[in-house]
Formats: structure tokens, C-alpha cells, sequence
């Protein structure tokens, strides 16, 4: 029987996974890429962003918050999400053959590394510390459902960037996560059947 429980990533591993990827974007930017790409980087970070902002909200913030309420890093982290928006809408907006585009990725970068920074040293420890792994698979879970709901309205547009900006391994920072580990899980399990066959 097919299950996401088992086929999906623990919800702090597809965290950290959704970071890396974001970041190994921000480094592929520099200020003498051609604006066209610059702006299909800018837009696949923004809309990478924005989804993982939300299944944080939605998914895992609520569990940290149930374990420690007072944790002043999951009080700082919604807020420091809602200024990230902000950047993000003020990017969107820029003109990607100005000098005012690349501050702007800069001040985006800068203050993702530090939330990211104190998710990955603070949040996910805890959560880890805390949780058991199954309950740790079971978010995974529901974050992967809940990101396929999101990524479906956006997949062409995140097509289209991608294709512009760069390699098509970079997918995986918005949609190709769950599918690119549902694939191998279920590559792995082809081949250990063929294995006993
Ligand atoms: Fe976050
Ligand atoms: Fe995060």
C-alpha cells in the first residue's frame, strides 16, 4: 500500500533541505548575471521562499510553539517572515537592470542566512530532541501534501523561471523535493525487490 508516511523526508530534514537549495540560489545571482536572470533567480527564490514560509507557519511552527511557547526564537519567527514579504514584494517590483535590484537580493540574502541560521541551531534541534521519529515522519508527511496544494497553481511559472535561470536540478527547491525522494525511495525498493526476486 502506497504511503507518504514512509516515502517522505522527516519534516526537519525537508527544513534544512528547503534552506540549502534556497541558498545554493542566492549564490548562483551575481551582479554581472544578465537581468533576464536575474530576474528568473529573484522570482524562483521569492516564490521558494513564500512556500516555505507558509508550510513553516502552517506545519511546524505550531508544533515548536506547543513545546515551548516562550522559546524566544519561534517569537521572533513569524514576524522576521512578514519582513522577509516585505523585501520580497519590494524585489519584485525592482527593475533588474538597476543597482537597486542587487541590494535588494543582498538585504533578502542576508537576513534569510540569519533566520535560517536560528531555525537550523535552535528549531530543528528541539524539534528533534522533543519529537519521536514517527511523529517526526508524520509532519514530514503533511508538509509534503500540503506543499503539493501550494507548488500546483505556480508549477508553470516556476517551469519558466527555472528554465531561464538556471539548471533544472534547482526545481527541487519548490516542487521537486517530495517527488525527487518518492522516486529514489521507490527506485531503492524496485531494486531490493529485483534483489530477492
Ligand atoms: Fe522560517
Ligand atoms: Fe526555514
Amino acid at each position: 500500500m502506497f504511503s507518504l508516511n514512509k516515502l517522505s523526508p522527516s519534516i526537519t530534514d525537508m527544513i534544512r533541505f528547503d534552506h540549502s537549495h534556497v541558498l545554493v540560489t542566492f549564490h548562483q545571482y551575481t551582479a554581472t548575471s544578465r537581468p533576464k536572470v536575474k530576474k528568473a533567480l529573484a522570482e524562483t527564490i521569492c516564490t521558494a521562499l513564500e512556500i516555505h514560509a507558509t508550510l513553516e507557519e502552517e506545519v511546524f511552527y505550531p508544533v515548536i510553539r506547543n513545546l515551548n511557547g516562550q522559546e524566544p526564537t519561534i517569537q521572533k519567527s513569524v514576524p522576521e517572515h512578514n519582513e522577509m514579504r516585505r523585501i520580497i514584494a519590494e524585489l519584485r517590483a525592482a527593475d533588474p537592470t538597476t543597482r537597486r535590484h542587487d541590494e535588494l537580493m543582498n538585504e533578502l540574502m542576508r537576513d534569510v542566512m540569519h533566520h535560517v541560521a536560528d531555525e537550523e541551531t535552535v528549531l530543528l534541534p528541539e524539534a528533534e530532541r522533543m519529537l519521536g521519529k514517527d511523529k517526526l515522519d508524520e509532519l514530514g508527511a503533511e508538509m509534503t501534501r500540503r506543499r503539493m496544494q501550494l507548488v500546483a497553481p505556480k508549477a508553470g511559472s516556476i517551469a519558466k523561471n527555472t528554465a531561464v535561470g538556471f539548471s533544472g536540478s534547482t526545481t527541487a527547491i519548490v516542487a521537486g523535493l517530495a517527488g525527487a525522494v518518492v522516486a529514489a525511495k521507490l527506485f531503492s525498493r524496485r531494486h531490493a525487490n529485483a534483489r530477492h526476486a
